[in-house]
């Protein structure tokens, strides 16, 4: 198996953004392979286009993808103020790789960003990974209610096949 390369992006991902970069900062189509695993690994994130890709990492304080060679297996992004409040989102590995310790990989390099690092919580969303989280340190909190108010960015027909789920996210 290729070694495996964890990349923690500038915040904003302008490399793999513009130019899909990858390790070592070659250009290798990155977007379109960050595409290609949502679609076939994250429920929640599938058919989004590289405009919209664009965007959500342009969006995001702090991006991480892991890399196995050429192939991109793994990310995971998360919004933060950088003091008091983070969210972590789209937090995926590739399928055949599951329960290699890579999830926990991604999670970790995102809590350990400066734009996390000091802040007072870190929240998720989660539909049925809960489990992997608690190993992380995250509590499920219970006393606390989700509220979603569907955007007009909303997808058609998202709710039937989501039930309004969301998850990292
Ligand atoms: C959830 C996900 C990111 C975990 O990645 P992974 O690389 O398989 O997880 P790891 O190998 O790092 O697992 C770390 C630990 O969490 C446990 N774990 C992994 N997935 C779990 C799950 N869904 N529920 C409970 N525990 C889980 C592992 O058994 C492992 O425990 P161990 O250290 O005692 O062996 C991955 O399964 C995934 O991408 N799933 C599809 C997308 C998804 O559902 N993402 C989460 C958003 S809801």
């Amino acid at each position: 198996m290729a070694a495996l390369q964890l990349l923690i992006h500038a915040p904003g991902a302008p490399g793999l953004r513009w130019f899909g970069l990858g390790p070592g900062l070659r250009p290798t189509r990155g977007l379109w392979k960050l595409q290609r695993l949502f679609n076939k690994h994250a429920f929640w994130a599938q058919g989004r286009t590289k405009a919209q890709l664009r965007r959500l990492l342009a969006g995001s304080s702090v991006v991480v993808s892991l890399w196995q060679g050429k192939r991109l297996v793994g990310f995971g992004r998360a919004s933060s103020d950088g003091i008091y409040r983070s969210v972590l989102w789209d937090v995926v590995v590739a399928g055949d790789l599951h329960g290699l310790g890579l999830g926990r990989r991604v999670v970790e390099a995102l809590l350990a960003a400066p734009a996390l690092r000091g802040v007072e919580r870190i929240y998720l969303m989660t539909t049925n990974s809960a489990g992997f989280y608690e190993q992380l340190g995250f509590r499920v909190a219970a006393p606390q209610a989700l509220l979603v108010k569907p955007g007009a960015g909303e997808a058609p027909g998202f709710r039937e096949t989501s039930g309004l789920s969301d998850a990292p996210g």
